[in-house]
């Protein structure tokens, strides 16, 4: 059983194992393999007992006051907890006003289920480019999306990063429509002070394993800004008999965790500022921007890299990167890249088939476009340029896996003589060439 602590804490990085020799040449890694594995979340005994106790309860009262307890923490007025994050943006949607044929724009990069909840909902995802910056919506891009048909606008907080809320809403303000929150991957995270989740006229969000504020397995919330968005939402779960309700073991599973999620959000934005920090030395690898009055909840931790600061300005910045990934997992750091390609470009989006027959692009032909991956150039430029750690950042054990980490990036900038050597006379394809992967 995980309980609170490792009975050993993880060793911090020892002389000899920050040489100069790259693993993937041989030298050692910087983090062995008996170091990789991460433990998270916090599971203790008192949890377990806890758990145990909740059979005790009514499972209907667990469910309803895990999302009391969880949407007074958001701060939004009226939530619904459902089984997964898919289905709480399909319920967001729905009670914000979405119906079948309508056009609801959403950011080209993101994961799938963000467009595939517009589907569920019977309306059609149009696609917009994302910020160089920030990796979100870009409010410009969004704005010459709308059409007639347009109902709403659904930014992600990607990675954690609130979306710019107050120009999307100006958008949104300009032309009728609704402004929906995927914040799915920013549980806690800040926009002008108030919790992703409860800025919009309604949100959904995940809460499955992956996520910084796991319940038990798969689960996720919907939340309301209006009783009338709210009512609609239960309205329609009643009126299609769909059950899209959370488990009361993933809800208890919850309430335990939830108690700790603010201790989760300082150790996360501890660690993510002293990454921060070895990074910024480098010159090879950036850290994630993050705007003033914002605060990010790395879910993911997106690294920009910067070829030319290190003399490699003449190599393709993809090249450079695949080669720098792969010097990175031999070095024990699990970079990734995390989407290759925009969304639009995935098969059920690129044969339109819907649920059969094509429903529900056929209700509105005109928003089912064919989309080419050079519709999103910032897309393609950020794919081609970044690595992702994925969830590194979220365990109470990491900061010295972090250090770790550290060492890592910064062994890897000091060899562009390498990183040149690797990249030498092979073909790289740009990432979007590659099959297009889930995540
Ligand atoms: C941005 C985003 N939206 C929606 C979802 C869907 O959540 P779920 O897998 O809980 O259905 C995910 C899941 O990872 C996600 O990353």
């Amino acid at each position: 059983m995980n309980t609170d602590f490792p009975r050993a804490p993880l060793p911090l990085p020892r002389a000899e194992d920050v040489t100069e020799e790259l693993a993937a040449l041989d030298g050692p890694p910087v983090v062995p393999a008996g170091l990789r594995r991460t433990a998270f979340p916090v599971i203790t005994k008192e949890d377990v007992f806890k758990l145990l106790l909740s059979t005790r309860v009514d499972p209907a009262k667990v469910v309803e006051d895990f999302a009391e307890a969880y949407r007074e923490h958001v701060g939004a007025a009226h939530a619904i907890p459902t089984a997964s994050g898919t289905s709480s943006l399909h319920l967001a949607l729905v009670g914000a006003g979405v119906r079948p044929g309508d056009e609801v724009v959403v950011p080209a990069f993101t994961f799938i289920a963000t467009a595939q909840a517009v589907v569920a909902a019977g309306a059609i995802p149009v696609f917009a480019d994302i910020e160089p910056d920030t990796y979100c919506l870009d409010p410009a891009a969004a704005e010459r999306a709308v059409t007639e048909r347009t109902r709403a606008i659904m930014p992600v907080h990607v990675h954690g990063l609130p979306a710019d809320l107050t120009a999307l809403r100006a958008v949104a303000d300009r032309h009728g429509l609704a402004l929906v929150e995927d914040a799915s991957h920013a549980h806690s995270a800040r926009f002008e002070g108030r919790v992703a989740g409860s800025i919009g006229d309604a949100a959904g969000q995940s809460l499955m394993a992956d996520k910084n504020f796991p319940v038990g397995g798969e689960g996720g919330i919907a939340f309301f800004a209006s009783a009338d968005a709210h009512a609609r939402a239960v309205e329609y779960v009643e009126r299609h008999g769909i059950d899209y309700g959370m488990s009361w073991i993933a809800a208890a599973f919850g309430a335990s965790q939830l108690e700790r999620l603010p201790y989760y959000d300082e150790v996360r934005a501890r660690n993510a500022a002293r990454l921060a920090e070895v990074l910024g030395d480098t010159g090879l690898f950036s850290a994630p921007h993050v705007p003033e009055g914002r605060t990010h909840a790395y879910n993911m931790y997106r690294i920009g890299l910067h070829p030319d600061a290190v003399g490699l300005g003449d190599l393709p910045v993809h090249a450079v990167k695949e080669v720098v990934h792969e010097l990175l997992v031999a070095e024990g750091v699990p970079a990734r890249e995390w989407q290759n390609t925009p969304i639009p470009c995935h098969l059920p989006f690129r044969r339109r088939e819907g649920f059969g027959g094509g429903y529900p692009f056929t209700l509105n032909p005109a928003a089912a476009r064919d989309y080419a991956p050079e519709d999103f150039p910032v897309t393609l430029q950020m794919l081609s340029s970044t690595l992702v750690l994925c969830r590194e950042l979220r365990s109470p054990v990491e900061y010295e896996r972090l250090e770790r980490y550290g060492h890592a990036f910064a062994k890897v900038a000091r060899r562009p003589d390498a990183i040149r050597k690797l990249v030498g006379g092979r073909e790289f394809p740009l990432p979007h060439e590659k099959a297009a992967r889930l995540g």
